[in-house]
């Protein structure tokens, strides 16, 4: 994780990119007085309100309130982990990633590379035997693949030997240990090691950037199992990726579309018809991860799955997965093939355009698939089937965000409940939490929270003001819900001038405050820079009087004899605070 990284070099690396080019080169920017806006890529909209602040470094939608520094923008827009995009950005300025901090994981991470190395040679190692085995080139042209699409996913072919992978990878100074973390071999109980992919066609498993991750293996013909997959590794885990996502990622984009389908067949044979925004999960549900990777991408998600009772049972997890994303703008429809076809086999019956008019007219909404399902095996004309529906939407309903499409289902099956909707509403939704009745002292209390929260962001606004700050042993006493974050941004602040917003949001990341101080970074400050210095010292000395007032409590409170040493500590906050009302 990112603790091993040096803040010192994150501030670096932040003073150095800046946040506009690099939203600017994957969401186009116009320069708005002071800032930048364009279309949020984090939810739908026609009218930009996602705005870039480069004073700040900082962007923030008031669409849907997505915000962040520009390590955080490209986590999740190009969906890399802290590390990944600490290197990506390192790599861009020609900076280099201090390895002192952190001996054992940047030896970790040296050995990621390195396996993305292995994955690689392998990937080749296959290829090669592809191109020279008639009968796995004979077995791909049987099921009607052409030499530029197996081409362009990279086919491969392991031969039908122990160790034909480990003798030309150990050749190329490649270890076993390497070849059995990248998952590539097996051993046996005797310890024997061997090739994993034995007689199989190879199905090379990229991750989003293009590097080889894990493969998959079909076997010529019939036999058991039908599929291999790699297990999982250091670099592969299954419910985060798509397979065929680096291909189509493109025309995902372009299309504002995505297919996905069951099978690495189902893929490349769309694909070779012309339908490319196609995926797979890969022998897994389709989870939660897989459709947020898609949603950031565009705004539709086809589901294909096939016929059979297995093909309508991933549909229906998938649907369940996928409720929590069913943002307004979002939409997911469920295209059901006959029984016995999968996309792969239909797509070679009905030709492009046929399966895309099958797309177009036969795929059911969400929603719809939603309640017919739920509906299925249940008489509505009965008062207690009624009830039964309404207990299967439950959950369903409680998984929805907040938005017009949950409150157009609900409306909907008001009427097939034949129910009055505000009664249904509070039946079925989880109630928010009991609201505790709070004592007065805490609500006064909050108002002293939002004075820090207002100091804290005006002092992200303009953090050269931490250097005006020369109170804060005082502050530091103010026991307040807050304080202790305002305090240590100003320390920061006092141990490194010229440090951005950004770099210092940055220094919380792996803490619960990050959240909240991004939103306080987030409003631009509409008044002049003097203005913004005399609110933030006038909040300063507030917090100031509220630490003296809090000191003098505790010295009158404890005793009614005051000690000596007390007496003189009482006298000395009183002129403080006489001196702080000048
Ligand atoms: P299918 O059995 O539907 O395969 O499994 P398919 O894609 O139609 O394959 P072909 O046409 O017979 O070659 C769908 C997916 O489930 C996973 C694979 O990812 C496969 O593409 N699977 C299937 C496995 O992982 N292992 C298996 O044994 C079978
Ligand atoms: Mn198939």
């Amino acid at each position: 994780m990112s603790g091993r990284i040096p803040p010192e070099f994150i501030d670096e690396l932040l003073a150095r990119a800046d946040i506009v080019e690099i939203i600017d080169s994957r969401v186009p920017l116009k320069k708005a007085g002071r800032e930048y806006k364009g279309c949020c890529p984090f939810h739908d909209e026609k009218t930009p309100s996602f705005t870039v602040s480069p004073g700040k470094q900082f962007y923030h939608c008031f669409g849907c309130g997505a915000h962040g520094t520009a390590i955080g923008f490209l986590m999740d827009y190009d969906n890399l982990g802290f590390r990944e995009t600490i290197e990506e950005l390192a790599g861009r300025y020609s900076m280099i990633i201090p390895q002192e901090a952190g001996k054992d994981n940047s030896a970790e991470r040296r050995k990621q590379a390195d396996l993305y190395g292995v994955l690689d040679a392998a990937n080749k190692h296959f290829q090669l035997r592809l191109r020279e085995t008639e009968t796995a080139k004979n077995y791909l042209i049987e099921r009607g693949l052409s030499g530029e699409i197996a081409a362009r996913y990279e086919l491969g072919f392991a031969r039908d030997s122990w160790d034909d992978l480990l003798n030309s990878l150990t050749a190329k100074n490649i270890s076993r240990k390497d070849l059995d973390t990248a998952g590539l071999t097996s051993s046996n109980d005797q310890g024997r090691v061997y090739d994993k992919f034995r007689g199989r066609v190879i199905f090379p498993i990229h991750d989003q950037r293009g590097r080889v991750i894990a493969f998959g293996g079909r076997i010529l013909g019939d036999g058991e199992p039908k599929y291999l997959n790699s297990p999982e590794t250091p670099v592969f885990h299954k419910g985060k990726e798509l397979y065929g996502l680096h291909q189509a990622l493109n025309t995902i984009g372009k299309q504002n579309q995505s297919l996905v389908v069951e099978g690495y067949m189902d893929v490349i044979a769309l694909a070779q018809a012309g339908i490319e925004n196609v995926v797979a999960a890969l022998g897994t549900a389709t989870t939660p991860t897989h459709i947020e990777l898609l949603f950031r991408r565009c705004n539709e998600i086809i589901f294909c799955f096939d016929g059979d009772r297995a093909g309508r049972q991933a549909a229906w997890r998938a649907l369940e997965n996928a409720l929590p994303s069913m943002r307004d703008g979002k939409q997911a429809s469920f295209l059901f093939l006959p029984d016995g076809e999968d996309p792969d086999s239909y797509v070679r019956k009905l030709g492009h355009d046929g399966f895309v008019r099958q797309l177009r007219e036969k795929s059911l909404p969400l929603p719809e698939y939603m309640l017919k399902h739920l509906a299925e095996d249940i008489d509505l004309s009965r008062m207690d089937g009624k009830a039964k529906l309404a207990a299967l939407a439950r959950p369903l309903f409680n998984s929805l965000p907040h938005g017009t499409l949950k409150a157009l289902l609900m409306q909907k099956l008001a009427e097939i409940t034949a129910m009055n909707e505000q009664s249904l509403t509070d039946l079925m939704l989880d109630q928010p939490k009991q609201q505790t009745k709070r004592p007065k002292s805490a609500t006064s209390n909050s108002k002293k929270h939002n004075l820090i929260g207002k100091t804290l962001t005006l002092l992200l606004n303009q953090p050269e003001l931490g250097h005006e700050v020369s109170n804060l042993e005082y502050l530091r006493l103010l026991e307040l819900a807050g304080m202790d974050v305002l305090s240590e941004i100003i320390d920061i602040i006092k141990g490194r001038p010229n440090l951005t917003s950004s770099a210092i949001i940055e220094r919380f990341r792996q803490t619960v405050y990050y959240d909240r101080l991004c939103e306080l970074a987030s409003p631009g400050i509409e008044l002049g820079d003097d203005a913004v210095k005399t609110e933030f010292l006038d909040a300063i000395n507030r917090l100031h009087l509220m630490a003296i007032d809090q000191e003098t409590r505790k010295i009158t409170a404890c005793s009614t004899k005051l000690s000596e040493e007390n007496k003189i500590r009482l006298r000395s906050l009183q002129q403080e605070r006489l001196a702080l009302k000048h």
